[in-house]
């Protein structure tokens, strides 16, 4: 499967794209349908232990102000995304132990007392008696990118904590085990990663049976040491392009059919107001408006240029419904959790996508 993947990543002839596109479009619509699940992001805190080389959040950054969101802010947040109609929180932070395992207990425990909102955490790696506290308090869902598949290349971008050696693709196997859904990814066109690594890469999800994949272009962030990274030869380095993740989303599509796949904001900042949409039509079924209070915005500075820093909750909301009624497309009811896998009859695979298999345990639509 490798090698078709890794094939289907260098198409460029526009017909065959034209086929990866529809196909995507076409899983996604059998088996997760029509409804986009909104889920209304908060960016706890912009602090950061960790120096990974292309994160404008990374400790070494003295060129950005930190802050840390208050509990009454996040249940402000909660209460917005339920006014907007949203299913789920997403708290997201930089690998913070300035947010203390207690302290967001409380919160947990708060947003599920007064709302019916499923809570998603995005919170790197921290303990697992914390994992376990917080999926104890009810947080449902737990999103940790493992950012490449190839270990070398990893080493090189996501250094570890002295002593303490980063495996992400083991934490999620521990949160899974801890009953969290799980979701990763990666960053398509970071410098240093090759066709081979990217598709690779995707056949890690379908091998982790992943919840939820996010997948966006790599931007350069000036204040990092990735910025000025050339990255491998020509022919054999990933491009940060949005059609190289269109690729990835709908391959990640095929692979992971029943999963929940955001048009992320990485892809809404390479290619202006019809990222998203593009995103939405190739296979995904997810998208994540920002509710971080105004006055923070700007400090979450992943990469620059960040699409969707001065829209109001409100004014986003209102575009986002616009595009998903040119889209033929209804916003989500309920919490939007992972579609539990139907195993449809072989008959209606092979006559919905003739070349339809099982590998390694799991189907895949890839031809
Ligand atoms: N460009 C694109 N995506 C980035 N991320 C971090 N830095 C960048 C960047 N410079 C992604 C990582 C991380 C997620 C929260 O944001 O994949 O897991």
């Amino acid at each position: 499967m490798n090698g078709q993947i890794e094939a289907l990543l260098r198409e460029e002839d526009p017909g065959r794209l034209e086929n990866l596109w529809r196909r995507a479009d076409e899983v996604r619509r059998a088996q997760v349908g029509d409804e986009v699940h909104l889920r209304g992001l908060v960016e706890l805190s912009n602090h950061c232990q960790r120096s990974c080389t292309y994160c404008g959040l990374r400790a070494p950054n003295r060129c950005l102000e930190r802050y840390r969101l208050s509990a009454a802010e996040v249940l402000a947040c909660a209460s917005q995304a339920v006014r907007l109609g949203y299913g789920t929180l997403v708290i997201q932070a930089g690998e913070d132990p300035g947010i203390e395992a207690r302290w967001l207990t409380e919160v947990i425990r708060a947003v599920k007392a007064i709302t019916p909102l499923a809570i998603t955490l995005s919170l790197g790696e921290r303990e697992d008696a914390e994992l376990r506290e917080w999926r104890s308090a009810g947080a449902d869902r737990y999103l940790l990118r493992f950012e490449t598949s190839n270990p070398e290349l990893y080493r090189r971008i996501h250094p570890s904590r002295p002593g303490r050696l980063s495996d992400r693709v083991a934490i999620l196997g521990r949160l899974r085990d801890m009953g969290y859904a799980i979701g990763s990814g990666v960053m398509v066109g970071i410098p240093g990663q090759s066709y081979a690594d990217l598709a690779r890469d995707i056949e890690l999800f379908a091998e982790l049976d992943l919840d939820m994949i996010g997948v966006g272009p790599y931007l350069a962030h000036p204040d990092t040491p990735l910025a000025n990274d050339p990255g491998l030869a020509d022919g054999v380095q990933v491009p940060a392009s949005e059609s190289m993740t269109c690729k990835t989303v709908a391959l990640a599509r095929l692979v992971c059919p029943r999963a929940n796949i955001p048009a992320t904001t990485a892809l809404a900042t390479i290619d202006g107001r019809s990222g998203r949409e593009l995103g939405l039509r190739r296979g995904a079924n997810v998208w994540m408006p920002n509710l971080t209070p105004q006055c923070y915005r700007a400090l979450y500075q992943i990469y620059p240029a960040k699409a969707g820093v001065r829209d109001e909750a409100e004014t986003h909301h209102g575009q986002l419904m616009a595009v998903l009624a040119r889209l033929g497309r209804s916003p989500g009811r309920g919490r939007g959790d992972a579609a539990l896998a139907v195993q449809p009859s072989s008959e209606q695979v092979e006559h919905d996508h003739g070349s339809t298999r099982a590998a390694g345990g799991y189907r895949w639509y890839v031809q």
